[in-house]
Order: C-alpha cells, then sequence, then structure tokens
C-alpha cells in the first residue's frame, strides 16, 4: 500500500497545451505548433541541463530555473517558426503560463485521496514561484501535503537526484510512493527510480517503447482514485 502519491505538475495537474488558445489568437492558424513545439523544447533544455551540468568539472554552471527556461524555449519556437514575437505577446504567453489550467477532475480527486488519508505531493522541474502560482490559482493550495521543487537539487526529472527528493521529504520506502505522471518519460523515471508509478495517459498515446512499462495506467486522475479504492 503507498502512503505518499507523488504528482507532476505540468502536463498531469496543469494542461500545458491550454496556452494554445491564446497562441492561436496571437499567432492564427500557430497556435497548436507553438504550443506543442514550445513544450518539446523546454524539456529538451531540461535534458541538456541535467546531462551536463552534474558531471562538469568546473560545477553546475549551466542550471536556469524552469520558468527562465520556459520562456527561452518560447523565444525559441517563435523563431523557429517564423512568428515575432512581441514583448505584448511574450507576457501575455507567460502570463498564462503562470496560471494554466488544471484538468477538470483534479481538485475533485485531490480532495478524495485527501480525505482517505494519503498525502497528496507535487513533484515537479518548475520552480517554486511558478508552481505557488500555478497552485493557487487552481485552488489547489489546501489540497496538497507539499510542493517539492527540483530547483533544490539543480537538476531537472528524470536525474535519480530530483526523485529522491521526495524521500528527503517523506521518510518511507520507495515502494510506498505512487508517483503520477502524464508525461511517459516521466512515468518511467519514476520507474527507473524505484517508484511504483501510474501513467495517465490523456491522449491516448503509447507508452515508451524504452520499457519497463509504468506500474499501472489510466486515462485520467479519476483511475488514480479507482486504484486507490481497490487495494
Ligand atoms: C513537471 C513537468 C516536467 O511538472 O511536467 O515536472
Amino acid at each position: 500500500m503507498f502512503k505518499v502519491i507523488v504528482f507532476d505538475a505540468y502536463g498531469t495537474l496543469f494542461d500545458v497545451y491550454s496556452v494554445s488558445k491564446m497562441a492561436e489568437t496571437l499567432f492564427p492558424g500557430h497556435g497548436q505548433a507553438l504550443s506543442i513545439l514550445w513544450r518539446d523544447k523546454q524539456i529538451e533544455y531540461t535534458r541538456l541541463i541535467s546531462m551536463s551540468d552534474p558531471h562538469n568539472p568546473n560545477g553546475s554552471r549551466h542550471y536556469q530555473s524552469f520558468w527562465d527556461i520556459t520562456r527561452l524555449a518560447l523565444n525559441y519556437s517563435c523563431q523557429r517558426l517564423k512568428l515575432e514575437l512581441t514583448a505584448q505577446a511574450q507576457k501575455d504567453l507567460l502570463d498564462q503560463y503562470a496560471e494554466l489550467k488544471a484538468f477538470p477532475e483534479n481538485l475533485g480527486v485531490l480532495h478524495d485521496l485527501q480525505k482517505r488519508g494519503f498525502k497528496n505531493a507535487i513533484l515537479s522541474n518548475g520552480s517554486p514561484k511558478m508552481l505557488d502560482s500555478a497552485v493557487r490559482s487552481a485552488g489547489m493550495s489546501t489540497l496538497l501535503d507539499s510542493i517539492i521543487s527540483v530547483d533544490t537539487v539543480r537538476q531537472f526529472k528524470t536525474s535519480p537526484e530530483s526523485y529522491d527528493l521526495v524521500l528527503q521529504n517523506y521518510p518511507v520506502d520507495k515502494r510506498e510512493v505512487l508517483f503520477v505522471s502524464s508525461n511517459a518519460w516521466d512515468a518511467l523515471g519514476a520507474t527507473w527510480f524505484g517508484f511504483r508509478s501510474f501513467w495517465v495517459n490523456r491522449q491516448g498515446l503509447p507508452f515508451e517503447t524504452l520499457g519497463p512499462k509504468p506500474t499501472h495506467t489510466g486515462s485520467s486522475l479519476e483511475d488514480v482514485l479507482a486504484l486507490t479504492s481497490r487495494i
């Protein structure tokens, strides 16, 4: 039985693609492409840093907060798609990113899990300030026991050091942690680390062919609730 349920934030609790609507208004015909490239680039930059920095004999020099990475990834994506990003458009898109929409079932599920005695936590690449802002604007503050940011270790998921932050916050066995993510790569990283994992496959995608498969799979957070009722 698990004691702590740890959620990824972006993509799992908050809908990163909800910015595509504003992107479409700003850049008609390119909203979806921009939001997808923006997300991919953002994650690519986190991996670049996590692969290079920890082994750098000169110390961690390339780390930047996820918020800064998000801005840089937006700038890159607009350049790549040949979209002119004015200072105002950049501000509008980033303001929206700071207050992303939560998926509709999330509040209810977090509430029910809390009522059943589980500790709900977030482990995210997000920097503390942006996580606070997203959690507050989604009305989730009282439903979470803790919000853990990888910022402390200056490495991003899927580095083991970042997942280990959960164990530093909760003195439990790895197998007592259920790690929930909509990002298949994150569910895989958590499985590799030794957590039990739950992949929320919201888009009906295939799982990474680089295994192993997650411990559990579902299509929304409701399925996490159903799992906890079964065991
Ligand atoms: C996070 C991103 C990677 O919240 O989804 O960690």
